[in-house]
């Protein structure tokens, strides 16, 4: 069967430049990091490259807080730069797709600064500007970055809103001009020859009419936004609206960060008939590890089941079918690394054994899967022990809430769970090989680099042949080599939905059948599974097959 988008087979390789590769000294990554480095992702086999935001920003957030959308933030390099990275990727049979962080500008966009000067400036009504309540906020609402979304402001004696920082400070959806405006500037990106779009908080760009108070839980000193404003009442029509003005104008892949978002509302955002989206980021396998006390969060030290995460990887599956185009990936640059997280980095073959064991149960699944940089060699969680290691505004910002203010948690359990959460686990520098600073820079290193970059590193793994990388690149290799990886039908394993340890799936067309076998444990166990004589091993984690004898981590693949 043919495929029906030319991204149906592709495999996606995330960016963080901040933390790729420096090229000048600066303990910064840029683009011409970047462009050194394309042999090495030709190498790895990915078909898509996203960059997190380039564009020019203040860095409040790492580049999610723009200042303007038409030029490169010049610590990154500049638009001849640009131009070569992108000349460099289509070169090399490659696409491009660039972050786009439209749900809010930074304070510093040329618009805020004219929307903030008065009531009837033209701007204005480009953000959202309330009247306070009884000398406080308009409504409850959270930020997700702790504290109020709201920022008062004195020369206007209004409050904006801000679902971010403060230095985030929300676009108003509701206003024309401002899509338009939107709208104009991703054309000019795409003439410029960008292949598509990975849009930011895309769900939450359409806030509820009335921006009406949220439940708080008992612990809460804020209501939790994200029931509120995501998915919002016309989320829909503002994406068809996006759609018609770009998308259907380009031979674009788009994909959307859609937290909150269910299957039925994946259903619509990436259905088949592309009048949306191409697919979506969700959230749901990323929160089976929350803390119970919502208060808490995503802060906690609990390693997913694998009976919650089979579940839920199975409703996707199974929900998405025949109707709309699932996304895979285990981590990114807001997520803790998927070895650290969901496998076991205790010991050198543990870490090996259990990264190429979950590799393989997220790249035989459905979907487009997105390899997040390092991913690919096994880098592990920093595990920081100080406040003072840390950079993310998240982390340092849930400490003060949750232990100074609060009272929530103590200081030293905090710590724990922000060395097991935080998102600066995966904005440590790459690791590319054992010399100072894992050769990412020759300066100082914006992040600090994990210290285990002497063991944990490219130029390791390049020279191993048993080696993670070389088993991504197989696993590359065959999505696009067998249909069935692609347009095959999912289902469990008879009887597999109870058993705690191992997940076991069948994929099938009318040609081929797969059977994935998946220890998730770090056990020896005995399973009998129904695999025909004729069945050759496809890929495994081992150099043999035990049979029914499952070793630690192991994993396994028979195609018959
Ligand atoms: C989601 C991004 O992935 C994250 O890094 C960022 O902080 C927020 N959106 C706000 O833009």
């Amino acid at each position: 069967m043919e495929n029906k988008h030319w991204w149906n087979n592709s495999v996606v390789y995330q960016i963080y430049p901040k933390s790729f590769q420096d090229s000048n000294g600066d303990g910064v990554g840029d683009l011409r990091g970047i462009i050194n480095r394309l042999d090495y992702l030709q190498k790895l086999g990915v078909d898509i490259v996203w960059l997190n935001p380039i564009y020019k920003s203040p860095q409040v957030d790492n580049g999610y807080d723009i200042s303007d959308y038409q030029a490169i933030n010049p610590t990154l390099g500049n638009m001849d730069d640009f131009q070569k990275l992108i000349d460099g990727i289509h070169e090399r049979g490659m696409k491009l797709v660039m972050d786009l962080v439209v749900n809010h500008t930074s304070d510093q966009h040329k618009w805020f600064q004219e929307s903030k000067k008065s009531k009837d400036n033209p701007y204005r009504d480009y953000y959202i500007w309330r009247d306070g309540k009884n000398g406080q906020a308009p409504n409850n609402w959270g930020s997700y970055f702790s504290g109020s979304a709201w920022q008062y402001d004195k020369e206007t004696d209004q409050y904006f809103l801000h679902l971010f920082a403060p230095q985030q400070v929300d676009l108003n959806w509701e206003n024309p001009n401002v899509r338009h405006s939107v709208y104009d500037m991703m054309n000019w990106w795409a003439a410029k020859g960008v292949d598509g779009f990975r849009m930011d908080v895309i769900n939450l760009i359409s806030k509820p009419e009335g921006l009406p108070d949220g439940k708080k839980a008992p612990d809460e000193k804020y209501a939790n936004v994200e029931p509120i404003v995501a998915n919002g009442h016309r989320i829909h029509e503002f994406l068809q609206e996006m759609n018609k003005n770009v998308m259907s104008k380009h031979k674009m892949i788009t994909v959307g960060e859609t937290p909150g978002a269910t299957p039925e509302d994946a259903q619509k955002y990436a259905n088949l008939e592309n009048t949306e989206l191409n697919m979506v980021f969700q959230f749901e396998h990323m929160g089976l590890d929350a803390n119970p006390n919502p208060a808490l969060g995503k802060w906690y030290d609990q390693k997913t089941k694998l009976s919650d995460l089979r579940d839920n990887f199975t409703k996707w599956q199974e929900k998405l079918a025949g109707k709309a185009w699932n996304s895979l990936y285990w981590n990114n640059h807001d997520q803790p690394r998927v070895v650290s997280r969901f496998g076991d980095d205790t010991t050198e073959d543990n870490r090996v054994k259990s990264a190429k064991m979950l590799a393989t149960m997220l790249h035989f699944q459905q979907g487009t899967p997105y390899i997040y940089e390092g991913e690919e060699i096994g880098m592990t969680n920093a595990y920081f022990s100080r406040l003072a290691d840390y950079v993310d505004l998240e982390s340092i910002n849930a400490y003060h809430q949750l232990v100074d203010d609060q009272h929530l948690l103590d200081g030293k359990t905090m710590m724990k769970y922000i060395a097991m959460h935080s998102r600066d686990n995966a904005r440590t520098p790459m690791q590319w090989d054992d010399t100072a600073n894992a050769g990412f820079t020759t300066g100082k290193p914006w992040e600090k680099v994990n210290p285990n970059y002497k063991d944990i590193n490219v130029k390791q793994a390049l020279a191993d042949r048993n080696s993670i990388f070389y088993y991504y690149q197989k696993l590359i290799k065959l999505r696009h080599e067998m249909p069935v990886i692609t347009n095959g039908s999912y289902k469990l394993v008879d009887g597999n939905e109870k058993d705690p340890d191992v997940f076991a799936y069948l994929r099938q067309n009318d040609q081929t059948t797969l059977l994935v076998i998946l220890n998730y444990t770090n056990k020896t166990l005995e399973r009998h599974y129904d695999v025909p004589e004729d069945a050759s091993l496809l890929i495994s984690n081992y150099e043999d097959d035990a049979g029914a004898t499952i070793r630690p981590y192991e994993a396994k693949v028979y195609q018959f």
